[in-house]
């Protein structure tokens, strides 16, 4: 059997790689060009659906055999894509029910890519075939590294409509609620007088009058999610039984809003990400990202399975990447506990919608020019820094709490505020904790919590079965919460749990909320702090509320308006630990010093002081070592004051102590002997 302990035994370094769309003649300087740039694995065969079966039940892998032994004698491994996620013609015209419908009823086409709805039998019957068939073909060859699952499931198509669907929909909540009077409670259909009598009369929430029932739209988020997961069990099924020693990955988007990634990723031997931040992301924004992918697997090592070389083709302009940041979205990736950064893609197409797509090798065909350098740089860094690297995990002692249920929820219109953006809110305070250079994990509510200090769980409006009591174990055994407005308000059906908000997490809080304010662009209010580390005047926005103390001791005061003088900021003891609340969204320094002052709360201590615009992480790897990342994402050197004892600089080679210099967006990365701590 696979096992997940000893993959990757070195870090991963490569690209998409598409040589069936270029003349053979070109691959063998293909090869060339990859030694150079330290390449030792490309995704092949991703979109090869088409060339590989032309017509129904006629395969052809000559071309796919030759790349396997060509990268098997150049000693370049292959994460071997399953070449599902782009039907072949033939695909529409004999099944043309296998199209996609959007939720306004219109049927999308091939001439593009990911036309097929996911629950599809016709779609997910060939789609099987051909995996079976690729994997009895390559089961025992040498190159075979990885299998790659489809590629972006749900990044086009994340919802279809279809009739099929329809009835997937009806049997998948026939199983969730059991029976009609089950369905009709959950979903308050007295309301506007939705109430089903009949099973078949359901139906996805297609295009309406008006506003949707929100507890059908959740569940058909929740449907479609489970359908492609499906998708990809059917695949892995496949590739388990032929290949029981071989990884399988599916590269996973950001935090893809449409797939609970947290319910797939057990089904993953490895997390894999591809990652297109705009060219104004900010450091935060990535390591963010970074640690929400590490967690899915419980602090495995994952890899970016994909980035651009330098510019993109699908935004309205497409600026270069600037050359600093290459190097140092790769090295961050590392630094956060990636084991592998791949590219898309490797030869830049001459024709096609992604011809002005980047590509490590550029139209003009050498390896004379800055990106291609560029990627060969990181790639013999990468290689430098692997032995040291590799396997090693990140540990940390704060997390922030993410549910993509509650996403689904909580975003979904009509809402208190339509200005709620649940991945923005955890953003506002992941970066209050990522400047104070302490490690963060990303998690769902339902993951133990036993290994944290410090957790913060903004706008978690939806309370799942469990959760509420999660918390509570959490804080009773010594935690610190940070919980805010608008939280613990509904149920798993998006009802309102009654008796008074924040419902299950009032006894936790110490607090009853009596009204939430949801407030328009223009209007504002400050929070008071009088005393203690937080003291001083605070401008928040978005929300406001009337909340009343029943235990809490309050720390933050609105100024203005009719709840002035209520409590905005309140903390209560629990057990032993505390549940800190704030009503409102404050601004920066007041999140900032919230940040802070929580830390110190649940004495969690920074990895190494360094200044503003310095990223610092910590890769430990078991009893050995720890391998520090300093990334200096400023434009100006930087001094970092070391702990006591020896470091190695593995980039360099030097022996390091007392006070690094970091130049401009450089990354010095430092190898501390386990007899110096
Ligand atoms: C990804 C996709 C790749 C390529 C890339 C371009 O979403 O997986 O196939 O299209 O975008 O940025």
């Amino acid at each position: 059997m696979f096992s997940q302990e000893t993959f990757p035994s070195h870090i991963l370094y490569g690209t998409d790689y598409n040589p069936e769309q270029w003349p053979v003649s070109l691959w063998a300087e293909d090869m060339r060009l990859m030694k150079l740039a330290h390449i030792n694995i490309v995704s092949i065969n991703i979109f090869s659906w088409a060339t590989l079966e032309p017509r129904q039940g006629e395969y052809y892998f000559e071309t796919l055999d030759r790349i396997m032994n060509m990268l098997t004698e150049h000693g370049i491994a292959a994460d071997l894509a399953t070449a599902t996620a782009s039907p072949p013609t033939w695909m529409s015209r004999l099944y043309p029910s296998m199209l996609p419908i959007t939720c306004d009823s219109h049927r999308l086409t091939h001439g593009s890519r990911q036309q097929y709805c996911p629950n599809s039998a016709d779609y997910r019957r060939e789609a099987v075939a051909l995996v079976r068939q690729l994997a009895e073909r390559y089961r025992v060859h040498p190159a075979l590294s990885m299998w790659h699952v489809n590629n972006e499931y749900g990044c086009h198509v994340a919802q279809c409509f279809c009739d099929r669907c329809s009835f997937l929909f009806r049997e998948w909540l026939q199983a969730r609620y059991h029976s009609l009077e089950a369905l009709n409670e959950a979903w308050s259909t007295d309301f506007w007088s939705q109430h089903y009598g009949e099973w078949e009369d359901i139906l996805p929430p297609r295009s309406t009058p008006t506003f949707k029932n929100p507890s059908q739209v959740v569940d058909y988020h929740r449907f479609m999610s489970d359908s492609l997961f499906q998708c990809y069990l059917n695949e892995a099924r496949i590739l388990r039984e032929v290949t029981p020693t071989i990884p399988i990955t599916t590269n996973f988007m950001v935090a893809f809003k449409p797939v609970d990634y947290f319910a797939w990723a057990p089904a993953l031997d490895i997390v894999s990400i591809d990652l297109y931040p705009p060219h104004t992301a900010q450091a935060w924004e990535t390591a963010l990202t970074h640690d929400l992918m590490r967690s899915l697997k419980g602090g495995r090592p994952y890899l970016m399975m994909e980035q651009t070389p330098s510019q993109v083709n699908w935004m309205a302009q497409n600026p270069q990447k600037r050359p600093a940041n290459s190097r140092l979205q790769n090295l961050q990736a590392l630094a956060h506990g990636a084991d592998g950064a791949m590219y898309f893609q490797w030869r830049q197409s001459q024709g096609g919608v992604e011809k002005f797509h980047s590509a490590i090798v550029s139209h003009e065909g050498s390896e004379h020019n800055r990106i291609f350098q560029q990627a060969a740089q990181i790639g013999a860094e990468l290689e430098k820094l692997s032995p040291s690297v590799v396997g090693s995990r990140v540990q940390a002692q704060v997390a922030l709490i993410m549910d993509w249920q509650n996403w689904w929820a909580v975003e979904n219109l009509p809402s208190p505020s339509d200005r709620l953006r649940y991945w923005e809110l955890i953003g506002s305070w992941y970066r209050a904790l990522h400047r104070l250079n302490v490690a963060i994990d990303v998690v769902s509510p339902a993951a133990s919590l036993s290994e944290y200090r410090l957790l913060i769980a903004p706008l978690l409006y939806m309370l799942r079965p469990g959760t509420a009591q999660n918390l509570e174990q959490f804080v009773a055994q010594g935690g610190t919460l940070l919980t805010t407005f608008f939280s613990g308000i509904v149920d798993e059906h998006d009802r309102v749990v009654l008796g008074g908000y924040p419902a299950e997490l009032r006894k936790l809080l110490g607090i009853h909320v009596e009204e939430f304010d949801p407030w328009t662009p223009d209007m504002t209010n400050e929070v008071l702090v009088e005393e203690g580390p937080l003291q001083g005047r605070y401008p928040c926005s978005l929300w406001g509320e009337v909340v009343h103390l029943e235990g809490a001791q309050t720390r933050g005061l609105f100024a203005r308006d009719y709840y002035a003088q209520g409590p905005a900021i309140t903390v209560h003891q629990f057990g032993a630990g505390q549940a800190w609340y704030i009503a409102t969204q404050g601004n920066d320094d007041l999140l900032n010093k919230l940040a802070g002052l929580l830390c110190r709360e649940a004495a969690v201590s920074p990895i190494m002081e360094v200044p503003e615009g310095i990223e610092v992480t910590c890769r430990v790897q078991a009893y050995e070592h720890s391998v520090y990342f300093l990334l200096n994402h400023t434009g100006r050197a930087g001094q970092v004051r070391l702990p006591t004892g020896k470091f190695t600089s593995l980039l360099t080679d030097e022996e390091v102590e007392g006070v690094v210099e970091i130049a401009a967006q450089d990354v010095v990365v430092l190898l501390r002997h386990s007899s110096s701590s």
